[in-house]
């Protein structure tokens, strides 16, 4: 069949689904960029676009905050009983087990476009350690390699891009010798697109030859790790759970023995890290139950009542916040993915979407002009038959680099990092210099080959030279 008659082909489906505008500038391209059209229209979801079309671009169809729905139980950051105790120790043994043999692996969902922060490239190549001006790629390959030596194991590395920054990413992993950990231990792999909308409905294009897209969020992750050969590459290292977390957070316990024994105990498919909400309106996921479910509610969908309920205690009765951390079993994914159907619901995000007109020249829209549809992988919570939530302090665990500026921004982030070191050191009975504000006085940097936790801090105080006013002192 030559080029002519595929775009008939393909142009007759088009008109069924309302999109046949895509080709219209069939004419007026080259045969390599008619190829990488007719390419580009195959892979899209033909039988679904109408229906996204109609409920999600003309409509709001996105998930309605359900009528009744609880607060979520959840695990102390630490035991609060004797009974929380044994339980924490037990699991505590299920998770060194587990990653002792290997069962365990890390897996990064970076195919973000990091523009709040205004950096060029992938954000995982964002220098933000204190001292070494480490980047968050490099920080969580070192906890790994750090905790492969710890539990005498190989822990793979599952780092997910999307066409916005794959090459970049790669080359980065490339020039960095894969930071030790090893090429055939780090998997590289995409997330899918979905086509961008105007708000009349019709696919937007990106130029003569190229639809608009984007990637499909975070929960294009558990399609993407089946349909990549992810999923099969674990099941030949016998890895059963996955760690996953966030590139922008360089306070993360990639590996974290408890959670992943709390998990398996609780025999959960997915479970999640939670800290406690600074206010009621903190723009954070919100822990809830629904029908017996763990599930998580927008901040923005969240009723203004239950945001500010409280408790007896006085504390907030919605007091879990979502942060992207979890533990999915590697068999849940496999479950999800095997008849082939497996869908989450969309989130639609309005927007401005660069594109051609029809007269073919380039529009940069000053105000939104269309809608980008996502995914949320913890909208999977629920799927699962059990799900457990452990909280986690927010010092210890959770400093994302967000923004240029002000809150969540590499400085604050950059501060984070520093105090959780002293707080380390401190914990191993170290004498921290403090200013009159209370911050540290001294720059510190713990290299995860030091201390992956404030318990191995413990027998090395040998090694730490004393801390003076102002010291720059790192730790490796
Ligand atoms: C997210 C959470 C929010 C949570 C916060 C904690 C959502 C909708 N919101 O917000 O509840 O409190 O993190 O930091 O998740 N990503 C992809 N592919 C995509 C889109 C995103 O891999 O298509 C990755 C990003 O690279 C990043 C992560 O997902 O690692 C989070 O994405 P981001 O857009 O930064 O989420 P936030 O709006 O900050």
């Amino acid at each position: 069949m030559n080029q002519m008659q595929e775009f008939d082909n393909v142009k007759a489906h088009l008109e069924d689904i309302g999109q046949s505008h895509i080709l219209q500038f069939q004419d007026k391209i080259n045969p390599e960029q008619g190829l990488s059209l007719l390419n580009q229209v195959k892979n899209l979801d033909f039988s679904r676009i109408p229906t996204w079309v109609e409920k999600y671009v003309l409509n709001d169809g996105s998930l309605k905050v359900p009528e009744h729905f609880d607060p979520a139980p959840s695990w102390p950051p630490v035991p609060k009983t004797a009974e929380q105790a044994e339980k924490y120790a037990k699991a505590v043994q299920i998770g060194e087990n587990l990653i002792r043999q290997g069962k365990v692996a890390g897996f990064v969902v970076a195919g973000g476009q990091g523009t709040r922060l205004g950096f060029d490239g992938p954000k995982g190549n964002y220098p933000i350690s204190p001292i070494k001006k480490k980047t968050l790629f490099r920080i969580f390959a070192e906890n790994l390699l750090a905790a492969s030596k710890k539990y005498g194991t190989t822990i793979p590395f599952y780092i997910m891009t999307s066409p916005l920054n794959h090459n970049a990413t790669v080359e980065i992993f490339e020039s960095a010798d894969y930071y030790g950990l090893g090429k055939e231990n780090v998997v590289i792999f995409q997330q899918g697109t979905l086509p961008n909308f105007g708000f009349n409905g019709k696919i937007l294009l990106a130029d003569k030859h190229k639809i608009a897209t984007s990637p499909d969020g975070h929960g294009g992750s558990l399609k993407a790790l089946y349909q990549s050969g992810a999923v099969a590459d674990m099941k030949k290292r016998g890895v059963r759970y996955l760690s996953y977390w966030q590139v922008d957070n360089p306070l993360i316990h990639p590996i974290d023995p408890l959670f992943v024994g709390l998990h398996v105990a609780d025999n959960a498919e997915m479970s999640s890290k939670a800290l406690l909400k600074t206010g009621p309106l903190e723009k954070v996921g919100n822990f809830c139950l629904v029908d017996g479910k763990v599930t998580v509610i927008e901040y923005s969908d969240l009723p203004d009542e239950a945001a500010h309920r409280k408790t007896e205690d006085g504390s907030l009765a919605f007091e879990l916040g979502s942060i992207g951390i979890h533990i999915i079993s590697v068999s849940f994914i496999e479950k999800l993915n095997a008849d082939g159907d497996f869908a989450l619901p969309f989130h639609r995000a309005v927007k401005k979407i660069p594109h051609i007109d029809k007269n073919g020249n380039a529009i940069e829209p000053d105000e939104p002009n269309g809608i980008k549809l996502e995914t949320f992988v913890f909208d999977a919570i629920p799927m699962a038959a059990h799900s457990i939530i452990l909280q986690t302090r927010r010092e210890e665990e959770f400093a994302p680099v967000k923004n240029a500026a002000g809150v969540d921004s590499a400085e604050v982030t950059h501060q984070m990092m520093i105090d959780r070191a002293a707080d380390w050191l401190e914990k191993a009975g170290i004498t921290v210099p403090r200013k009159p504000d209370d911050t540290p006085d001294c720059t510190l940097e713990i290299a995860p080959s030091f201390a992956l936790t404030a318990d191995d801090v413990k027998p090395k105080t040998d090694e730490i030279p004393e801390l003076t006013p102002g010291c720059i002192i790192y730790l490796e």
